[in-house]
């Protein structure tokens, strides 16, 4: 099989990547390891900067977060047993963000590339990437039985933080960043109304992290912070709720409606970051490359916005056969992954309790969120990152 860009990983950055290329007629194929249904049952984050709506609809998928998302112009972060509004829309020249689950951004990608009739070989075992330091990249693996080889032009790397991709490249030309938070959060999903249909909730109390955030007017995904060492079977639902309610201000508890969990799981808190994105014809994007911590949800915003950049710069590629785009792709996208990671440990520090941290680091937590509601420069500090940074 020949294509122009074979891509690996069916997330949402391949996915998307998919869909941007498909509509500019370059040819793609997508190798994916699980089967579709796997990749649709992973629970992840649910906003949207704005950039990335408009990304999804540039790749004519906007119409479900069009129809369906619900837009918040503010956030609200409680500490001290108080809830105080962070206005993001007229610090940002309009700017919002979306509620909308990465569940369904990945399915109406899905959807439009089966509609699209582009190929994706799910369930493909032992991928191997080979001859990316040459113009001929060739992509193996087996698929339902038999060996299969794909040649291209360039491979997209959108395979996630454990993926093929990062893994082929010689240890020597790859440098990495690592940061590890010490506790997880426990995400419980309930089919119960949000506390808030207009706003994100962050707070920061003495029992640790909380967060209230929802996938729709019946469907909400709420957070607390945890120990690592603690298992879902160590938290009831009924524990969960109490422990929710226990973090938040007294108005904001007696709003939350409760209800069955019908997904709970703990997941770890890290910052990661491989410099360069680039090697020959293989190319990094979204997790493959880098890690945020889930404070802030940058994740899915990160990858689709290094997704726009790679598509630019193979469009630009094939349209003129000028290279300036793909070699100047990895330093592009390193400077926005870069401040988005300063971003997501910044109010990952700010939200959360160390076990660590002496008194000292509690007392400069504490000034600088009373330093963040006394100034408006450092509110719309909050409020530009939140939307989503410029490229
Ligand atoms: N071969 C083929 N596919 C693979 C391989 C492999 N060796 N290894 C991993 N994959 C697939 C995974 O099964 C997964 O479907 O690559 C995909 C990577 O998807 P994500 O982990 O979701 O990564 P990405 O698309 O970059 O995600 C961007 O969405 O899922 C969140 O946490 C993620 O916030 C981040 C954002
Ligand atoms: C979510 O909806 O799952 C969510 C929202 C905001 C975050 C993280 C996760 O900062």
């Amino acid at each position: 099989m020949r294509t122009q860009v074979c891509i690996i990983g069916a997330g949402p950055a391949g996915l998307l990547l998919g869909a941007l290329l498909q509509q500019a007629g370059i040819d793609n194929v997508i190798v994916e390891r699980q089967s579709a249904d796997y990749v649709l049952g992973r629970i992840r984050a649910g906003i949207l900067e704005q950039t990335t709506v408009d990304t999804l609809t540039q790749a004519g998928v906007g119409q479900g977060v069009q129809a369906h998302g619900h837009v918040h112009n503010h956030l609200e972060l409680v500490f001290n047993g108080q809830r105080h509004s962070i206005e993001l829309t007229q610090r940002t020249g309009g700017k919002v963000v979306t509620a909308y689950g990465q569940t369904e951004v990945t399915k109406d990608l899905m959807d439009h590339r089966a509609a699209a009739g582009a190929t994706t070989l799910y369930e493909a075992k032992d991928v191997s990437l080979q001859g990316f330091d040459s113009a001929k990249p060739v992509v193996r693996f087996e698929h339902h039985g038999k060996a299969q080889q794909i040649d291209c032009d360039f491979i997209a790397g959108c395979d996630g933080f454990h993926g093929i991709s990062r893994a082929s490249v010689p240890p020597g030309s790859i440098t990495e960043f690592h940061k590890e938070y010490p506790f997880g959060w426990l995400g419980v999903l309930a089919d119960v109304p949000p506390v808030s249909p207009h706003a994100i909730v962050y707070g920061n109390s003495l029992r640790g992290f909380s967060l209230c955030s929802m996938r729709s007017l019946t469907r909400s995904r709420y957070y607390v912070q945890c120990p690592m060492s603690d298992t879902v079977a160590d938290w009831s639902d009924e524990r969960f709720w109490n422990e929710l309610k226990l973090r938040l201000d007294a108005d904001t508890a007696s709003r939350i409606i409760t209800g069955p969990s019908i997904e709970k799981s703990i997941a770890p808190l890290r910052s990661f970051v491989a410099e360069p994105m680039r090697f020959g014809r293989l190319f990094l994007a979204g997790d493959a490359a880098h890690i945020v911590p889930p404070t802030g949800a940058k994740g899915l915003n990160l990858a689709a916005s290094d997704v726009k950049m790679l598509f630019e710069a193979f469009s630009e590629y094939y349209s003129s056969q000028s290279e300036a785009g793909i070699n100047g792709y990895s330093q592009r996208a390193l400077s926005r992954v870069w401040r988005v990671e300063r971003f997501s440990w910044w109010l990952t520090s700010l939200m959360h309790r160390f076990p660590d941290t002496e008194g000292f680091g509690q007392k400069v937590q504490e000034a600088e969120l009373s330093y963040l509601m006394s100034s408006e420069a450092a509110q719309t500090m909050l409020a530009e990152n939140y939307v989503g940074l410029g490229g």
